[in-house]
């Protein structure tokens, strides 16, 4: 017989959640209430179905691993027990979850929109803290929201709003809200949010470029003349899934050809590529160059925009199109450490009811990007 109390303990214990309520959240919700009989798990490359009922105690450590996130709907739905390629609902790692809950600085009582119910175990963690009556949850897939309500009610937080709708409209008739957090990660903070959050509220959410994909942002909402305003730092690395309108990132198949390959411009690579395994690096060179994907692979790193790509490896670089990725991104990381190399929490970010956004360093009044001396 699983022992999934046992595991749960052992998990709140690994954890070690300073924030006292954050902990009795943890300890009183019954993850494995949450995570569906079938979720997804790499398997050659894939995703491939994993059933509780083939494997309970595999399943039942899945889903108390601090670190695990597990997949539980890939390809929009793609139906088991066909493979898939890219996870778009999960239930959150732990870890994740718990870091981003006491950033949220939640107080009973307090009005709270959730972005991305998911299985709706996050909802149940703000209900124990807010009361359920006060959250409302969007989901975009009408499935996965039905999964959550369904979850929630079995486990008696039942008051909490799970709404089928796109999270980047936000709600606007729950509003205004105390706290918004999102946990799908966004490239532009939707103008909505901003507007939606009462001033001196607070949103949280995992922003991404196409560089980089992990960044914290904490913004709170201006008050007074500054109105219709979000500032704040970046408060931590979460990696999280894509909004579903801003998943589009440049694709490496779109522009890369053998022909492109034999035109590319080959070169002396002037790369740090120590540096740009650095955590804050990456994320500094990412808010440089928020268009631009980057990833490494086989000893090398690639990288691709709209209509260019690079490839380094040993010393030498290929690049080709309009612009020279390898170089810029090189040029990125000299700024990086003549600015000291800034760590991810000296950054932040300034966002508008109108949907815009403006990240810096140190000085919110201070000028993007800034130049190297
Ligand atoms: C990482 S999961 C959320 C985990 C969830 N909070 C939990 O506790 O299980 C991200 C979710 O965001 C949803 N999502 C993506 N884009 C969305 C959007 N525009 N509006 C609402 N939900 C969205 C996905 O369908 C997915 O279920």
């Amino acid at each position: 017989m699983t022992d999934l109390a046992g595991l749960h303990a052992r998990a709140a214990e690994t954890l070690d959640i300073t924030e006292p309520w954050v902990r009795r959240a943890f300890e009183a919700v019954p993850r494995h209430e949450f995570v569906p009989g079938s979720v997804w798990v790499v398997d050659g490359g894939v995703y491939r179905p994993l059933r509780r009922a083939d494997d309970p105690e595999r399943w039942a450590r899945m889903v108390y691993d601090p670190a695990q996130a597990i997949a539980t709907q890939v390809d929009d739905g793609a139906p088991a027990p066909v493979g898939g390629d890219v996870p778009t609902s999960s239930i959150s790692a732990p870890a994740a979850v718990v870091t981003m809950l006491a950033e949220l600085d939640l107080r009973p009582g307090h009005r709270v929109l959730e972005i991305g119910a998911g299985t709706g175990y996050n909802a149940a963690l703000l209900a124990e803290r807010a009361g359920a009556e006060r959250v409302t949850t969007l989901e975009v897939d009408p499935d996965v929201a039905d999964g959550a309500r369904a979850a929630l009610h079995r486990t008696g937080y039942g008051g909490v709003r799970v709404l089928e709708a796109d999270g980047e409209q936000g709600w606007r008739s729950g509003a205004p809200y105390d706290r918004l957090v999102a946990t799908a990660s966004v490239t532009s903070i939707p103008g909505a949010w901003v507007e939606q959050v009462r001033p001196g509220g607070l949103i949280l959410a995992p922003f991404r470029t196409a560089f980089c994909s992990h960044g914290l942002a904490r913004l709170t909402v201006s008050e007074g003349r500054a109105e219709g305003r979000a500032e704040g730092r970046f408060a931590g690395a979460v990696t999280f899934m894509a909004v579903r309108g801003q998943r589009a990132r440049p694709r490496i198949d779109a522009v890369f050809s053998t022909e492109a390959w034999e035109e590319s411009r080959e070169g002396k690579a002037d790369l740090d590529i120590v540096a740009l395994a650095d955590p804050h690096a990456e994320f500094a060179a990412g808010l440089r160059l928020a268009d631009v994907a980057h990833w490494p692979q086989d000893g090398g790193h690639w990288w691709c925009s709209r209509d260019s790509w690079a490839y380094a490896t040993d010393g030498t670089v290929h690049q080709w199109g309009p612009r020279d990725l390898a170089d810029e991104t090189a040029e990125a990381l000299a700024w990086w450490k003549g600015a000291g190399r800034p760590e991810l929490f000296d950054f932040g970010l300034t966002a508008t009811a109108d949907g815009h956004h403006r990240v810096w360093l140190g000085d919110p009044s201070a000028a993007w990007p800034l130049r190297a001396a």
